[in-house]
């Protein structure tokens, strides 16, 4: 178990200048395909705070913003059981919905969100997520935009965290405690 009062390093797998550089793309291609849609995202809680606030500040298309929390974590393992803590507030009946999401690993939670989505009888369902495991996956989900694919590591920073520490760090990595 890591705590804020040990020191560790972080082995960077992407930096700050190559995320925010994806972010603009992936938002170049959202605006162009959500021009004539009635766009609403929905960014997925905790761990899609800090995506989300820079993907839609590329973004160059009419749109709403909702959370929703979900969780199915505790420390690197994935329960598999879905909680919502907070639901979204928006009418989602006929709009365009993109969730928002920082990392797919089993897909789980993607999968429990769309269904979620789907009962709200939304126009159509798009996902866009910052990290995408697709090694991990135990759920076949959609997976329209995503910034970087990975390998099943466990990743921390720009947003995702362990037992809710760095969240922080601009860029994303892979902890590496002093000794080990
Ligand atoms: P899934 O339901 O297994 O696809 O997991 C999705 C959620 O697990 C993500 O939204 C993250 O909150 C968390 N998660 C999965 N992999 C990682 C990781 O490498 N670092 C931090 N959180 C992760
Ligand atoms: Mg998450």
């Amino acid at each position: 178990m890591i705590n804020s009062k040990q020191n560790y390093t972080v082995e960077i797998l992407f930096q700050e200048r190559q995320i925010q550089k994806k972010i603009f793309e992936v938002s170049s291609k959202v605006s162009q395909d959500y021009k004539d849609k009635d766009l609403v995202i929905v960014a997925v809680l905790n761990g899609s705070f800090i995506f989300c606030a820079d993907l839609v500040r590329n973004l160059d298309v009419r749109c709403s913003i909702d959370f929703i929390q979900v969780s199915s974590y505790v420390g690197t393992q994935s329960q598999g059981k879905m909680q919502v803590i907070s639901g979204f507030k928006e009418d989602l009946t006929g709009k365009d919905v993109l969730i928002v999401e920082d990392i797919v690993d089993t897909g789980i939670t993607l999968d429990f969100l769309i269904s979620e989505i789907s009962s709200k009888k939304p126009n159509s369902i798009k996902a866009c997520v910052f990290l995408d495991k697709k090694c991990a996956r135990k759920k076949e989900v959609p997976v329209n935009y995503s910034c970087f694919e990975m390998g099943n590591d466990f990743v921390v920073g720009y947003g995702l965290d362990y037992s809710g520490f760095f969240r922080q760090l601009p860029y994303v990595g892979r902890i590496k405690e002093f000794g080990k």
